[in-house]
């Protein structure tokens, strides 16, 4: 701790902090960094008060209109810091075989030589010029026996400040690791030092960018990003990469998925997890509001976006949020599509890349049917329906996103935070397919419901930098998070699978979904959101053993009359449309599963090809 580095720093470690290894690591990391000085977040609320009140003064928040939205602000990011870049993404384990095709892979001695040890490594230096921020945090209810404690050190006040939301952080958190309880670091930089002098910008960044995860070490190291699943590194990096890695070591598993509960009017409540590509409606489903013609319905809220489920003693799969906030998607939410998420946003939020009105509330596209007349953009630019008509700009960025605490949700499940978490009954995958998956598809069988998952397709979104509405592979919409080789994941299931079967206890039944198919004329056929409870409803029932189906070429399906109408105009026409399974189309998917095969051939369960030659059999007939 006495390099000459460290000359003139002070640590500013605070005197409840007994951690040995932790506060030589915080000295290791600000020498390497050079950081201007040391900040260790005790995670109160006139802490969070006042980083908000400095990163409005540094022009990196807005703050909105108290009285339309108090306690809220608005933060508007580098146009080239929008989304996670998967491109730049690593896992960095011992042999590159365990990273598997799905991931980008560098051996970790040349990633540390790179970030680290290196005489121009990245992260020398870095936040010259900056406070570095320590972040402790906790990954499930403190001091429970499920929960996994990170610390994350950034030298960015919006990772603090997001932080604080989003997971159980602070104090506390350092308390509960005592002298020499076990965390995951997880060290962060935008990468952008400031020299004697120079003026910041409000959202600092580099063009150069890495995320960076070293499964053996279980070590996060993110370079150049300031931007959600980049930078708030208990969430992506820790809750899924990483955590993904303690599960197949543990037998546990860590899902990009919604956990929900639903209960019936006779009072039978249901859980079920669903897991949906980025983008693709987790935070929809788990808010989800019954329809008209189902009343006497709810559903409740656990997660929006992460699950680690746990074999039970009971012999059922249990499932928690290691989250304690929603980092969702802006637009396209309304009263209408999501009554719960509007009521969550009234108060107390950080927005990211929406607009802003002219009485300084948030707007983005599709809040209302009609925008106001006037908006400042998130390129803080002038907007109008006509130079949007005219120049296609949109008024928030399609990755728009707000930050908001999970208690600030009306439809909370009471067991939200419940170390035990909830047995789950089903689980469901969806893609986003305009073409070729049908609505619902009940799987036979465990085995059968793995192979639907693991060959999962979904058009690319806007949380991803890339190119949007490409369909590709998202197997268990786990592609960009699975932090270890994809094929080894898929036996880590099927041995889950195994291991519950033997206990006698029922497995959840396995479903996919879609609810994106669309006509002729471009527009979805399925009206979502809310009318979903009528999909949702009849896979209850059939865990219940009370619902009909139909088999078909992957599973078991609805017909027109398993399915509560009641309150919604639906043709069986339009059912038609969303249910049908052209045979030529099925032959190129078919085709698609082949290629995700042969890319993953290196410790693919056998279970699979055999499933999928048994399909093929029966699109042959
Ligand atoms: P991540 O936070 O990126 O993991 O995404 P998510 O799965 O939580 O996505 P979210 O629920 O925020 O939905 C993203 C977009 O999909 C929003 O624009 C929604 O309006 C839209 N969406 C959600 N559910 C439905 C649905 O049932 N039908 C249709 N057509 N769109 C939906
Ligand atoms: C996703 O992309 O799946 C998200 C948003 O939930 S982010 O936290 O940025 O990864
Ligand atoms: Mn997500």
């Amino acid at each position: 701790m006495n390099r000459p580095v460290l000359e003139g720093l002070r640590l500013n470690t605070p005197a409840y902090v007994r951690h040995s290894r932790l506060v030589e690591w915080v000295a290791e990391v600000a020498a390497l960094t050079e950081a201007k000085d040391v900040h260790w977040c005790d995670g109160s609320t006139a802490e969070y008060d006042r980083l908000c009140a400095g990163l409005v003064a540094a022009g990196t928040f807005k703050k909105l209109n108290p009285e339309l939205r108090p306690n809220s602000y608005l933060a508007c990011s580098s146009p080239s810091d929008v989304a996670r870049v998967e491109d730049r993404t690593f896992i960095c384990s011992e042999k590159k075989e365990d990273a598997g095709p799905t991931n980008n892979w560098m051996a970790p001695g040349e990633m540390r030589e790179l970030l680290q040890t290196g005489d121009k490594a990245l992260f020398r230096g870095a936040m010259r010029g900056r406070t570095m921020y320590v972040v402790p945090f906790s990954m499930g209810p403190l001091g429970s026996p499920i929960a996994h404690i990170g610390v994350e050190l950034s030298d960015s006040p919006y990772v603090a400040v997001n932080m604080k939301i989003m997971t159980r952080m602070g104090r506390q958190v350092l308390e509960v690791l005592g002298a020499d309880g076990d965390f995951v670091p997880c060290v962060h930089t935008v990468g952008a030092p400031l020299e004697p002098g120079q003026k910041d910008v409000a959202w600092p960044c580099n063009t150069t960018k890495y995320i960076v995860h070293y499964p053996e070490t279980q070590e996060i190291w993110s370079y150049g990003s300031g931007y959600g699943g980049n930078a708030l590194l208990g969430k992506k990096c820790f809750a899924l990469r990483i955590a993904s890695t303690m599960g197949r070591d543990q037998g546990w598993l860590a899902e990009h998925m919604l956990i929900l509960g639903v209960t019936s009017p006779e009072g039978k409540k249901h859980h079920v997890a669903a897991a949906f590509p980025s983008a693709c409606g987790k935070t929809n489903f788990a808010m989800l509001i019954p329809p008209a013609g189902l009343d006497g319905w709810k559903v409740t809220t656990i997660g929006d976006d992460i699950a680690w489920i746990k074999p039970g003693k009971d012999g059922r799969l249990h499932a928690i949020n290691p989250e304690a906030g929603y980092f969702g998607v802006a637009p396209g939410t309304n009263e209408k599509t999501n009554f719960n998420c509007m009521a969550s946003l009234k108060r107390d939020v950080i927005f990211t890349n929406v607009a802003m009105t002219d009485a300084g509330d948030v707007w983005w596209e599709g809040m209302t049917d009609t925008p106001p007349a006037h908006l400042i953009d998130w390129q803080g630019k002038d907007w109008t329906p006509a130079i949007a008509k005219e120049t296609g700009a949109k008024a928030a960025h399609p990755n728009a996103r707000f930050t908001v605490a999970a208690t600030n949700n009306p439809a909370l499940d009471p067991e939200w935070d419940n170390p035990a978490g909830v047995p789950i009954d089903a689980f469901i995958f969806g893609g986003r397919r305009s073409t070729t998956v049908p609505l619902v598809t009940e799987a036979r069988n465990w085995v059968e419901g793995v192979y639907m998952a693991a060959t999962m397709g979904s058009e690319t979104t806007a949380a991803a930098a890339g190119k949007q509405g490409v369909v590709r592979r998202d197997p268990f919409a786990m592609l960009p998070f699975t932090g270890y080789n994809m094929s080894d994941y898929f036996q880590h299931w099927l041995d889950i699978g195994q291991k519950l079967e033997t206990t006698g206890a029922a497995l959840p039944k396995v479903y996919c979904v879609n609810w994106f198919r669309k006509g002729s004329d471009g527009k979805f056929v399925w009206p979502g959101f809310g009318e979903n409870l009528r999909v949702l409803k009849w896979m209850l029932e059939r865990v219940q053993g009370r619902a009909h189906g139909t088999d078909n070429l992957l599973g078991v399906t609805p017909n027109y009359e398993d399915i509560t109408w009641k309150g919604l105009d639906f043709t069986p026409e339009q059912f038609r449309q969303v249910t049908s399974m052209d045979t030529a189309a099925w032959k190129t998917e078919l085709g698609l599963h082949a290629e995700l095969f042969q890319k993953l051939a290196h410790h693919l369960p056998a279970e699979l090809t055999a499933t999928k030659a048994r399909i093929e059999a029966r699109l042959a007939d």
